[in-house]
């Protein structure tokens, strides 16, 4: 118990002054005052004149060297201060009664360490927390499990080296959520990935932390309204050429993530030196990466084929046109139709369909025009179907044969050896063995490269098997190797970050009062 002890110490501090004065009764006096403040709280309870200032459903506590929450917090409170104090511990009890109107809690520049695993149960209905600049280390399992109805967590500038994969489990209502300058080692991936992710998550900010290994793959897949808001930028991440064509297609898509941090993404080269370069400067000549082209779709003919349009906000309106700039018109006889979700739907793809479709999205933010490239094959998906028939049938024509070479190589010895005294006439024999023998010497070359073919088969359709198992899905990135070097990195200031979203959670979400 934290609270009696630094309220009994409070008590001493106050009666201490009169010791050299009273030094006899003094003691007696002290140890009466410790014993009263304790049930007391004399020192911590919530004082609207001295310590507070209370405007209606506002309590605020801030640069007051608090060293706990004051308590008898009012019921109706909806933002409670508590920023720049000294309050190191957020124990269970720090509020005895349930405020269920509480939407804000200000926590930052305390010197926080330790958080109940119950600290947040008595403030479900927080919208927005604020525990940034303290001295978290890590982050524990459905710590903020009670927040349902969270939207906002700050958390930058604490010391976080772990964060359990289960630590926002049930805080499904998250948007935004700031874990910059930490030291995390870990991409959490899952708070971002199909089916595990928060749904309502469009900002993660993971900047200057100690991350070297981004799962490319699975950010490349993420929906671009989500990239939009991904920051990742001032990592001690290996230069490669994916994170290049990663970034280049990011900034070619104008996503803010790319475009406000350009010069921010920076990484180091391979070799000794350790030397870092910013990412943007791959494509010269330190690394050649070749510039990046908007990747485009491939079809067939006959193909159902949808194109979809991935903006960078959610739940925009969208129109299409088709090459040429034939605008795509809702129950007309097109074979073209937009899909109540937005993407476009071809439904019997022909050759002259190739060509650049244009999608624009609107909303009352932002409007955003996206291409799309798309290259039919003269082929149909059947006519590969074909090949894949015959592929088949050579492959039954070369088992058949192979059987049928392994029958001639251990049945005629058989039964030659076996029965050698079973009198068979001469002739019999000239003319089996010579069947036998004109049919390997005429059918041998032929046989041989079927045999070579099928071997050659077989192989090729292993591999490819297995490729398919190889789907490099286990890739969860744990680097849990702190490297203390890394640390020079966190000398980059986050700079528009702090200033940049969080303007935008405050223009998102207004802080309702
Ligand atoms: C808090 O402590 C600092 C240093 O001990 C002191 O300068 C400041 O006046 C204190 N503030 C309050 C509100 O007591
Ligand atoms: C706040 O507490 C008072 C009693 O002190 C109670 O009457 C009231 O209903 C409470 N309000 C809420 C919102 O819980
Ligand atoms: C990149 O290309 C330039 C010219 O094509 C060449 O001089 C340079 O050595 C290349 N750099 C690397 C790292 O391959
Ligand atoms: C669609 O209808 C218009 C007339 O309404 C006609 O000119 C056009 O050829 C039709 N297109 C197709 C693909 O049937
Ligand atoms: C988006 O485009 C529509 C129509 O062209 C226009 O009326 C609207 O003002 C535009 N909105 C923005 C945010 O640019
Ligand atoms: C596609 O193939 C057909 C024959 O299969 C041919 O007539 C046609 O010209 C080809 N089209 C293109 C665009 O190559």
């Amino acid at each position: 118990m934290l609270q009696p002890s630094t309220r009994t110490g409070d008590c001493l501090l106050e009666t201490l002054p009169h010791q050299s004065k009273h030094p006899k009764w003094v003691l007696f006096l002290t140890v009466c005052v410790a014993v009263l403040c304790l049930p007391g709280a004399a020192a911590t309870t919530l004082n609207c004149h001295k310590t507070c200032i209370c405007a209606s459903n506002i309590v605020s506590c801030s640069k007051m060297n608090l060293t706990t929450v004051p308590t008898l917090i009012p019921n109706y409170t909806g933002v409670l201060d508590l920023s720049y104090n000294e309050i190191t511990k957020l124990l269970s009890e720090w509020t005895p009664i349930v405020l269920p109107k509480l939407h804000n809690l200000l926590l930052s520049h305390n010197g926080l360490f330790f958080l109940s695993s119950e600290a947040f149960i008595k403030v479900k209905n927080l919208r927005y927390l604020d525990l940034s600049s303290n001295s978290l280390r890590q982050l524990d399992e459905f710590i903020f499990e009670p927040l349902a109805n969270l939207e906002v967590l700050l958390l930058y500038n604490n010391l976080i080296s772990q964060i359990d994969r289960s630590a926002f489990v049930g805080v499904i209502n998250l948007q935004k959520l700031y874990l910059s300058q930490n030291q995390i080692s870990r991409f959490p991936l899952e708070l971002v990935k199909e089916k595990s992710r928060l749904e309502r998550l469009s900002l993660l900010d993971v900047s200057s932390n100690k991350i070297k290994l981004l799962p490319i793959e699975e950010l490349k897949a993420l929906p671009a309204w989500l990239k939009n808001g991904l920051y990742f930028h001032n990592n001690p991440l290996p230069c490669h050429c994916d994170l290049y064509t990663l970034l280049a297609h990011w900034y070619l898509r104008k996503l803010n993530s790319a475009v406000d941090f350009k010069d921010d993404y920076t990484c180091i080269l391979p070799g000794l030196q350790k030397k870092q370069v910013a990412v943007f400067d791959l494509s010269g000549e330190t690394m050649n990466c070749s510039t990046f082209k908007e990747a485009g779709e491939e079809a067939f003919l006959e193909q159902i084929l949808t194109l979809s349009c991935d903006t960078k906000h959610r739940d925009m309106s969208k129109t299409w046109t088709l090459p040429g700039n034939v605008p795509v018109i809702p129950g007309s006889n097109q074979t073209a139709k937009v899909l109540p979700d937005g993407s476009l739907q071809i439904s019997s793809v022909r050759s002259d369909d190739s060509g650049t479709y244009t999608c624009f999205a609107m909303s009352e933010a932002i409007n955003e025009t996206i291409y799309v490239v798309l290259k039919v094959h003269n082929l149909t998906m059947h006519g590969s179907g074909e090949t894949l028939n015959t592929a088949y049938t050579t492959l039954v024509g070369c088992l058949a044969s192979v059987v049928l070479v392994l029958m001639y190589l251990y049945l005629t010895p058989c039964r030659c050896f076996c029965c050698p005294s079973k009198g068979k006439t001469r002739g019999e024999d000239s003319i089996h063995s010579s069947m036998l023998s004109v049919t390997p010497t005429h059918e041998d070359p032929a046989l041989k490269a079927e045999l070579n073919k099928h071997v050659a088969f077989i192989d090729s359709k292993d591999l490819q098997g297995q490729n398919g198992k190889l789907n490099p899905n286990g890739n969860e990135n744990d680097d849990d190797d702190l490297d203390a070097e890394a640390g020079s990195l966190m000398k980059g200031k986050r700079k528009k970050s702090v200033a940049e979203s969080i303007s935008s959670v405050f223009s998102d979400t207004p802080m309702v009062v």
